[in-house]
């Protein structure tokens, strides 16, 4: 940061010190006063809750999905009978509809077992899915049936208005970013009522992303990639609701169960690395990490300290699509702060910036692929530029249950994957599409070898 003198010259005298931060330097994220309410509460909200109002009708869900055998949740009555990612609720009008929740996007099988708070690297949002048909199919034949298309007629109209526009290139980029702006553009900020047509026009690109861990958000001042998510946490956690929500009487009840998951979601804990790890390797790359990375990424253990930086692309050189495009996009930016969202006693702004958040590393051995777009299948690659492939495919494994997960490398931490010569199907990572890209983040690039493979046992411990 560079401290500035001014000194006026048709002031009298010297005014004062002004702080001024260059485009060049990292900036640190201010803390903000957050609610909070019972663990255990926000849990069970997010598995039975109804953030989400209006869905696919149970008995149709029943009909067209085979019944859950499993009930990983454990849960009880009729959620027990649907898989992990969907909740049944009542819509407005009684009926019991299925709806998705938040493990759609954030649990993940790993060898097995299902990882809640673990971002979901294999969601299908590829346009081959054809789901069009699929959802006209539906609301011809829910429109026999009254009760029943009512209570699942705010949820297909919004899929059948945006669902065009929702699409990623590959198998496990996530689009919830893009989900989210063309919500709002569907929505007027103050009633939140939707509207057939949009009122912002977007820009076409969907740019995919990489969908966080949960257990780093007690250590972060400001939410998402590029850290513009500003005030009461709550307000954006409830983002969800924008599927279906049909006013603030809605949304207002929904808010009342934020603090409630904001502390759930803080009792998270990172995921033990499960093999043996080398302690005297750990331990130099402990002091390596520490001499090379800790000013972004902080330190760990007892007295961990994380500085909550902002990195500026000049910096980072990661893939700036994102940060450009979707985060500074000032239709949306200023639709969310004049919305309902950001008034009231605990409000939320988004405040966009030219670059991303230096994120926590807890449990990073189990977040393939790395950066914000999961360009980078392993951790070895994340530490020497050189060995980044262009063209990559992982190898899946099909999962004990509902769910597929990637064969795991222990030793390059990351997925096992094979480097490809060209683009190829859905499953393939094509690094050279606009957003995907794989390069900028070098800081491990001067290291030696030696130096890196005792960082990478280092990261095992976190
Ligand atoms: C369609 C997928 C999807 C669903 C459903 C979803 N999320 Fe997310 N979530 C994402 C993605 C992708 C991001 C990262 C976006 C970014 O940073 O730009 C994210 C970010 C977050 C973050 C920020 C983490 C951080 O460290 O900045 C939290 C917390 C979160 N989601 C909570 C929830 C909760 C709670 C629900 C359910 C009520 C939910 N999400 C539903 C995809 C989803
Ligand atoms: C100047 C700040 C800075 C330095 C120094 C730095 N990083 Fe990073 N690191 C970042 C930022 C910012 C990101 C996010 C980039 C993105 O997603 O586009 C990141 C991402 C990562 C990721 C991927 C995390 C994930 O879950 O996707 C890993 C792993 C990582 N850094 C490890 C390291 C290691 C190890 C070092 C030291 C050799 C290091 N970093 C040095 C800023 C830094």
């Amino acid at each position: 940061m560079k401290k500035l003198i001014v000194c006026g010259v048709f002031l009298i005298g010297c005014i004062s010190f002004i702080t001024v931060t260059s485009n060049d330097d990292p900036v640190p994220i201010p803390r903000s006063q957050q609610r909070f309410g019972n663990a255990d509460s926000g849990y069970q909200y997010i598995i039975s809750g109804d953030y989400v109002k209006s869905g696919l009708p149970l008995n149709l869900y029943q009909f067209i999905f085979k019944k859950e055998k499993n009930n990983l949740l454990d849960r009880a009555g009729d959620n027990s009978q649907v898989r992990y990612d969907f909740n049944v609720v009542k819509a407005v009008n009684g009926e019991s509809v299925v709806v998705p929740n938040c493990f759609q996007c954030h649990a993940q099988f790993f060898d097995g077992k299902l990882i809640i708070g673990l971002g979901n690297s294999t969601g299908d949002f590829t346009r081959e899915q054809k789901l069009k048909p699929f959802q006209k199919m539906l609301l011809s034949y829910l429109k026999l049936k009254p009760k029943k298309y009512e209570a699942a007629k705010d949820f297909l109209t919004v899929s059948l208005d945006i669902g065009d526009e929702l699409f990623t290139d590959i198998v496990g980029a996530n689009p919830a970013d893009r989900l989210t702006a063309l919500l709002v553009s569907h929505r007027d900020p103050v009633t939140l009522e939707w509207n057939r047509k949009p009122s912002v026009i977007l820009p076409e690109q969907v740019i995919p992303s990489d969908v966080p861990a949960w257990w780093l958000l007690k250590k972060k001042n400001a939410m998402f990639y590029n850290g513009f998510g500003r005030g009461d946490f709550g307000r954006f956690l409830m983002g969800s609701s924008l599927l279906t929500t049909k006013d603030t009487v809605h949304a207002k009840e929904v808010d009342t169960h934020m603090p409630d998951v904001l502390s759930y979601l803080y009792t998270i804990e990172a995921p033990k690395y499960p093999k043996g790890i080398d302690e005297q390797l750990a331990g130099e790359g402990k002091t390596i990490f520490e001499n090379n990375c800790s000013r972004c990424h902080g330190t760990y253990g007892a007295n961990g300290q994380y500085p909550n930086l902002l990195i500026p692309e000049s910096i980072i050189g990661t893939d700036s699509l994102l940060n450009k495009s979707n985060y500074q996009y000032s239709d949306l930016i200023d639709w969310y702060n004049k919305s309902w969202f950001s008034k009231g006693d605990h409000p939320a702004t988004l405040a966009p910036f030219n670059g991303y958040i230096a994120p926590p590393l807890d449990g990073v051995w189990i977040t393939a692929p790395y950066f914000h777009n999961g360009s980078v299948p392993t951790i070895e690659a994340v530490l020497n530029s050189k060995l980044r492939p262009r063209y990559w495919a992982r190898d899946f494994v099909q999962g004990t249950s509902s769910g597929d997960s990637s064969k795991y490398d222990y030793e390059k931490l990351g997925w096992q994957y094979q480097s490809l010569p060209a683009p190829g199907n859905k499953y393939v990572y094509n690094t050279m599409l606009p957003g995907y890209g794989n390069y900028g983040h070098s800081f491990g690039d001067h290291l030696t070898d030696a130096e890196r493979k005792a960082v990478i046992e280092y990261l095992k411990t976190l």
